[in-house]
This record gives structure tokens, C-alpha cells and sequence, in this order.
């Protein structure tokens, strides 16, 4: 039994490896080598927009290949003309929806937990009249989104646009950032707030 597993894991992730590079490609993702899927993510762009995925990012849409599990499959979605959705070498997602009216960019050896949301647009107007239909891009609230490098963002977050986070700080489960956070800082709660900074002695003597 457990070799059947084994087996059927492998046919699985092998499938994955050979047909998601191949569907992303041909709707004009540009991917970095050696990228690692688990499942199909699901991707749009609009047109002229870009999303570009670097050297070994794993995007995991699968609940059996991450601790946590998925609530949905990993969502890229580009919704304007120009935007871009830029993901740094090394940077792990699971099952998270990112969205970009303008631009949302991540670092290198970035770590989204499961289920986070990233969005720099508000989606639609903030004015009552006509909200319904109101497709007036000049009314809907956009600013890009900047996670440097090696930022660990926990399960359940949301971040929200115009928001920067700092390079290797912490956001804490279900936060939602809608103000930037610095860098070498743990921050957490709706609204995120800094709850402490990191020591800023050599990291690799220093308790955790
Ligand atoms: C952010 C986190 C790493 C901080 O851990 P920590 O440094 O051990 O922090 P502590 O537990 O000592 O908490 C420090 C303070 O922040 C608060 N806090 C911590 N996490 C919080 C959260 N997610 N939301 C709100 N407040 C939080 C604590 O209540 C505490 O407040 P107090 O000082 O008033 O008592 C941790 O709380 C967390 O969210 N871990 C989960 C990461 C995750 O999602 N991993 C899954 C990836 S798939």
C-alpha cells in the first residue's frame, strides 16, 4: 500500500512538474528555473500585464504537500493593463491568492503560511453611488505592494494595499497590514502593529 502511495505521489507531482510550466508559459508567465508546483494554481493576466516567477519558488495548491493544508489552490491575478506580480527566488506559497491592479512584489527566500492575501487594489469604489457597476479606475482605491526579502508572512494574513513590509520581518497569523511595517520587526493584529524588533547582534549568536 504504502508503495502504491509512493508511486501514485510520484506519477502526481511528476504530472505537475511537465504540464503547470507548460500552461503558465503558454499564457505568457515568465518562470524561473527549477520552479516547484504541487497542484494547478489558478493564473490570469490581464492584458499587457506580467507576472514573473523566479528560480526555485514552490507554489503549493495541494493540501497533502503542506502542513497547514490549503483553503484554495495558490491565485495569481493580474487585473489591469501594465500590472505585474513580481515573486522572488526561493519563495514559498501556499495557497495564497495574491492580486494586482498595479504591481505586488515579493523578495527572495520569502515564506507566505497558508491561505495569506495579497491585494493592492480596494477591488471596487469606496463611494456608495453606483458602486455596483462602478468601473471607474480613477475611484478605486490602488497602491503597490512591496514584501522585501525573507519576510515570513503567517498563516491567514491579509495585506492590504500601499503596504510595505521590511526585509526578514515576521507578520503574525490572520494580521491584517494595512500600514508598512519595517524591517527586522515581529508585528501582528488587525491592524498590524509592531509587537517587537529583532536583536540587531549577529543573528546566528543570538537566542531565539
Ligand atoms: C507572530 C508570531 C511568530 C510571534 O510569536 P512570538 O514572538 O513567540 O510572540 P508571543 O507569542 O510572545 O506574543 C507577543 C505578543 O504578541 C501578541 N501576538 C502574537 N501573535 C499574535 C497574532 N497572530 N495576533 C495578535 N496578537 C499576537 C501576543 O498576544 C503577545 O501580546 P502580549 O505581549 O500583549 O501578551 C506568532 O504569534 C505567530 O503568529 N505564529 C504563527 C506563524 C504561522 O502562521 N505559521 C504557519 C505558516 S504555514
Amino acid at each position: 500500500m504504502q508503495l502504491f502511495m509512493r508511486i501514485w505521489v510520484k506519477l502526481l507531482t511528476t504530472w505537475w512538474q511537465i504540464t503547470v510550466p507548460m500552461r503558465l508559459r503558454a499564457i505568457g508567465v515568465e518562470l524561473g528555473r527549477d520552479v516547484r508546483f504541487y497542484g494547478m494554481p489558478i493564473v490570469s493576466l490581464a492584458k499587457s500585464s506580467r507576472i514573473s516567477i523566479g528560480d526555485r519558488v514552490v507554489l503549493c495548491s495541494d493540501s497533502r504537500f503542506t502542513a497547514l493544508g490549503v483553503n484554495h489552490p495558490v491565485v495569481l491575478r493580474t487585473l489591469r493593463p501594465q500590472a505585474e506580480i513580481l515573486i522572488g527566488a526561493d519563495t514559498g506559497i501556499s495557497g495564497g491568492s495574491i492580486c494586482a491592479a498595479l504591481r505586488v512584489s515579493l523578495g527572495k527566500e520569502c515564506l507566505l503560511g497558508a491561505n495569506v492575501t495579497i491585494a493592492d487594489t480596494d477591488f471596487h469604489a469606496i463611494k456608495p453611488s453606483g458602486r455596483r457597476f462602478n468601473g471607474n479606475l480613477l475611484e478605486i482605491g490602488a497602491a503597490a505592494v512591496r514584501v522585501e526579502d525573507n519576510v515570513f508572512i503567517g498563516t491567514g494574513a491579509i495585506v492590504l494595499k500601499g503596504v510595505t513590509i521590511g526585509k526578514k520581518s515576521v507578520i503574525g497569523t490572520r494580521a491584517v497590514v494595512n500600514k508598512s511595517i519595517a524591517a527586522d520587526v515581529i508585528a501582528a493584529g488587525t491592524p498590524a502593529r509592531e509587537i517587537r524588533s529583532f536583536p540587531q547582534a549577529d543573528e546566528k549568536k543570538e537566542k531565539w
